[in-house]
């Protein structure tokens, strides 16, 4: 067998274009594929995604290439292999709060590290309607929590209700599951398109901030009714916090009417799958809430309570922030509690191929993109115009 050279993961790295030249790794072994970048059935743009570092995480997202003619294909390409105390992974870092973070997919774009905020790359997000929980974006204010599903209890309490103390399988057996093909977005989705015209505060994320999957769980409906908590007149809200806390112990919390939480309609699911998979650490293991058409923020994560009160959520991401101010409003002269909070998002839609600035071919040309009506609304039409009237 011929021998090879030895490179370092950092060596790799090094080749993500194909003037460094396009350089990937399976298993131990280094691959120069530029020469076939352009000939990918794939197309070029979805190699370059993986170039420079591991092809594991996207094939296995892509389950075409578990074949045996593309790794016989990928043998031609081989220039080395990876050194030897490359080939673990690197030892993680106990002082650090989020050291006990899940793994992430190497193809999202990476917002903000602690905590963790990321969004899938455009072209990857038409690439199908439900996005892999993998590509998913996530929206982490705090440290993953680690959550036992075995001694795991979700709290469901309220003036005049039963308190109820539910395991993972008393929420499973004793609601019927329901499922719901939902979107969720952040509040700060394409604010780098608005830093464009005025500098704004906040996560430059660009239009990925958004993502779709079919989640499945308890109606939040059900286990209010089962709780005595569903019978009430006049401004009630239902407030949620995640096993997710702050150096203080402050949890994450937000909060939404009750009106919507009872409503059938609305179909806010206390979740415990998304896209027929038990909840991934990043998006809320074991129990999330799911809210469709309302902001991100309300959907809150490794749920830990849930408690109808007359008041909002008294948390900070309730009271003083995600909310809409005009334009005349800055930091300076905020007052957070003359606005209310957001629930339902309008419109949104954006186009994810091509890119902006992108040269493309004389001729017929393929767009593609994502159109969301917010509050939980149908899409009825999409208007698509090239020179923006
Ligand atoms: C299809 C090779 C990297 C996404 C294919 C096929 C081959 C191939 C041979 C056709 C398979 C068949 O239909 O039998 C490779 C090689 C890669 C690579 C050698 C790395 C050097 C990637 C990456 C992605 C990707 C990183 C995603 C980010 C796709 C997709 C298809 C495909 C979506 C299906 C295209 C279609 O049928 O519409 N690839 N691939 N590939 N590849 Fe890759
Ligand atoms: N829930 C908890 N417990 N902690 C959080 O940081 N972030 C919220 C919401 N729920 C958050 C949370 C925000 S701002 C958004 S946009 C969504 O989760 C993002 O959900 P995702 O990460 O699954 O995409």
């Amino acid at each position: 067998a011929p021998q090879y050279p030895r490179y370092t993961r950092a060596e790799v790295a090094q080749h993500r274009t194909p003037s460094d030249r396009v350089w990937v790794t399976h298993g131990t072994d280094v691959f120069d594929v530029t020469d076939f970048v352009e000939m990918h059935p794939g197309g070029p743009d979805k190699i370059l995604l993986a170039a420079g570092g591991a092809l594991e995480p996207f094939w296995a997202l892509y389950a075409v290439h578990s074949q045996p003619h593309v790794l016989e294909l990928l043998r031609d390409y081989k220039v080395g292999e990876l050194s030897p105390e490359d080939a673990a992974p690197p030892s993680g870092d106990t002082e650090d709060p989020f050291s006990g973070d899940p793994p992430r997919h190497p193809a999202l774009r990476v917002n903000s590290l602690k905590p963790f905020n990321a969004e899938p790359p455009p072209e990857l997000l038409t690439q199908s309607f439900l996005t892999p929980n993998e590509l998913f974006f996530t929206r982490n204010h705090l440290p993953v929590p680690a959550v036992e599903p075995g001694s795991y209890r979700l709290r469901v309490e309220g003036p005049g209700g039963r308190s109820l103390s539910l395991s993972l399988a008393e929420l499973r057996q004793r609601f019927p599951k329901h499922e719901v093909t939902a979107t969720l977005q952040c509040a700060g989705n394409r604010r780098s398109e608005m830093s464009r015209v005025r500098p704004v505060k906040g996560l430059a994320w660009d239009i990925g901030a958004i993502s779709t999957a079919r989640w499945g769980g308890a109606r939040l409906r059900d286990v209010l009714l089962a709780a005595g908590l569903g019978d009430r007149t006049g401004e009630w809200h239902v407030c949620f916090e995640g096993l997710d806390a702050d150096a203080s112990g402050t949890p994450y919390g937000a909060s939404i009417p009750l009106e919507r939480a009872l409503s059938a309609e609305a179909e806010v699911l206390l979740a415990y799958e998304m896209n027929g998979q038990e909840l991934p650490r990043d998006h809320g293991f074991p129990v999330r809430v799911v809210v469709p058409g309302v902001v991100g923020a309300r959907s809150v994560k490794w749920l830990r309570s849930v408690a109808v009160s007359p008041s909002e959520s008294p948390s900070h991401w309730q009271q003083n922030d995600y909310k809409g101010f005009c334009p005349s409003v800055d930091w300076d002269s905020v007052d957070f509690r003359a606005a209310p909070a957001i629930q339902e998002l309008p419109v949104q839609s954006a186009i994810t191929e091509p890119r902006p600035g992108a040269a493309v071919p004389a001729g017929e040309l393929t767009v593609k993109g994502y159109a969301w009506s917010g509050g939980g609304r149908e899409v009825i039409r999409v208007d698509v115009s090239l020179d923006g009237i």
